[in-house]
């Protein structure tokens, strides 16, 4: 598949079918994650993986009624490590790179579900604190998103973008 098509494709799923991610192609994302470039090479960031309908109805809770999270057979929540990054870079890896390194690998994913026909939407509106206790986070990192991956369950919407000439400037 074309790079550019699957860019362009890509759109926030908010309702799933019950079919089941393949295994195969749940490794390939975690693959494509993991060539995701990181601050100092540092990978900054750790990914669980939630199969569990329990724990999917937890975080439906704690994202405040989103409730896709549960219709997706699989949530990956992506967190921050932060003692990871400061190891090289101190405050600016505890309080930038690694949350940028974890959105990265996210955003990996999202183009590398995209790619093998499954859908995803970046959910980041959560407690945090929540999210920590279902998915039984260490102590140390911090969720900053979630990605629930599954097939379509309808025709997404297309959401409208700003103008090139509005969003670049010529410095
Ligand atoms: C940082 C971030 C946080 C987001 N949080 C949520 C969320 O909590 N729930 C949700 O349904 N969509 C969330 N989204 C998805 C956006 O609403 C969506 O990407 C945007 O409206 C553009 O639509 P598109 O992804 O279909 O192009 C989030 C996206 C980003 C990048």
């Amino acid at each position: 598949m074309d790079f550019f098509k699957i860019v362009e494709d890509r759109r926030s799923m908010r309702k799933y079918a019950e079919t089941p991610v393949e295994e195969e192609k749940l490794h390939k994302i975690l693959e494509t994650a993991n060539r995701a470039p990181s601050a100092g090479n540092l990978q900054g960031y750790e990914i669980y993986v939630v199969r569990k309908l329990e724990q999917r109805q937890a975080l439906v809770k704690a994202a405040w009624d989103q409730e896709f999270l549960a219709e997706a057979p699989v949530v990956l929540v992506f967190c921050a490590n932060p003692p990871r990054s400061a190891v090289k870079y101190g405050e600016r890896g505890t309080t930038l790179y690694s949350i940028q390194d974890a959105t990265i690998a996210c955003s990996y994913s999202q183009l590398a579900a995209k790619a093998q026909g499954l859908d995803t939407v970046w959910v980041g509106a959560f407690d945090e604190a929540a999210v920590s206790e279902i998915v039984n986070v260490s102590p140390d990192l911090r969720p900053v998103a979630m990605l629930p991956i599954g097939y379509a369950g309808r025709v997404p919407s297309v959401r409208p973008r700003r103008e090139i000439s509005d969003l670049v400037h010529e410095a």
